[in-house]
């Protein structure tokens, strides 16, 4: 099992709700012991795309694969090589601690005796086994978190699956969410995670897929997606009497924008970009009527990697 390259690999998965495309044609694989990201707006397909790499949604096409096990044919044993921590918890907060763990063991078929080795295991990891026979309904997010990362490993996982893991977390919750992770990928598991936070993908993955409106944007080393969120700064500025657009193209600036009588100039390099718009502002004869620095954006990032001329200057009105 573990000569396997690929822990996971998904082919042409494509979903629909009614008439809209939730995700479209998505393929890529993840190898053995990485942290793969999959970074992505809201609504972007995320969601619907774990819920079938995990069989919890059924794919009007494509295949999944677990460590080898296509979904289709072998769900039960794929299913026995993942653990997942999906967007809205599973446990039950009626149950204690020890009541959750204990139901997903069995429901892994782990043996009594294992079941309670790994509760003590897991729970004393996670700083809860003095908690161990409150109900879950008792706990703050951070705390139910852990016991929904404990229930999602308990049958020892080589691949775990997350849906967003940290939204909503506390600062040391966060931590010690992200310390587990990274100590279980030490130990060999393969971890997926879904997120929107770029800066997360960053710190945590060896590779990040970009999905953005169902498709698949951008595979890549997180460094390299780094520059394309780099491009996304703006300068935003307005002129006394108006310039046209074209006058703006060239230096630093990939794509210029107009919102009412402003430009936006789009560029990795403010500095360089303000210098540039001072310069054409005099050799023109006119005045700067306002001047405005914007940090990357997210969500520009997204509508950059999406669109296939990202290169050269584009003006949008
Ligand atoms: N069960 C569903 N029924 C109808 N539409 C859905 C359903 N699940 C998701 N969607 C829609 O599919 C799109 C992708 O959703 P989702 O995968 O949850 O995105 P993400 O996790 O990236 O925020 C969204 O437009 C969402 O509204
Ligand atoms: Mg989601």
């Amino acid at each position: 099992m573990t000569s396997k390259a690929y822990a996971l690999e998904a082919s042409h998965l494509t979903k629909s709700f009614g008439a809209l495309k939730a995700v479209d044609d998505v393929s890529f694989s993840v190898y053995q012991g990485e942290i793969f990201g999959f970074l992505g707006p809201n609504g972007a397909g995320k969601t619907t795309t774990l819920r079938m790499l995990t069989g919890l949604l059924t794919p009007d096409d494509g295949r999944v694969a677990i460590q080898g096990f296509d979904l289709q044919t072998s769900l039960v044993k794929a299913k026995m090589q993942m653990g997942v921590i999906p967007e809205v918890g599973t446990i039950y907060v009626d149950l204690t601690a020890e009541q959750n763990l204990a139901l997903t063991g069995r429901y892994y078929g782990l043996s009594r005796e294992r079941i309670a080795q790994r509760t003590k295991e897991l729970l004393s990891a996670l700083g809860l086994y003095d908690r161990r026979a409150d109900r879950v309904r008792t706990y703050s997010k951070g705390m139910r978190q852990r016991i929904s990362f404990a229930c999602a490993i308990i049958h020892e996982p080589s691949v775990l699956f997350m849906d967003e893991p940290t939204e909503g977390l506390d600062v040391q919750s966060r931590r010690l969410l992200i310390d587990m992770v990274l100590e279980l990928n030490r130990k060999g598991c393969t971890i997926f995670l879904t997120t929107h936070n770029i800066e997360e993908a960053n710190a945590l993955c060896q590779r990040v897929a970009i999905i953005n409106k169902g498709r698949l944007v951008a595979l890549d080393r997180p460094e390299t997606l780094r520059s394309s969120f780099e491009k996304t700064q703006s300068v935003e500025v307005s002129f006394d009497p108006p310039l046209d657009g074209d006058a703006l193209c060239g230096g630093h600036v990939s794509k210029v924008e107009t919102s009412g009588d402003k430009f936006i100039l789009y560029t990795d390099d403010l500095h360089g970009t303000i210098e540039y718009v001072t310069d054409i502002a005099r050799q023109r004869g006119v005045r700067i009527l306002s001047l405005r620095t914007r940090g990357p954006s997210l969500e520009e990032a997204f509508v950059m990697l999406t669109e296939s001329t990202s290169r050269g200057c584009v003006i949008n009105d």
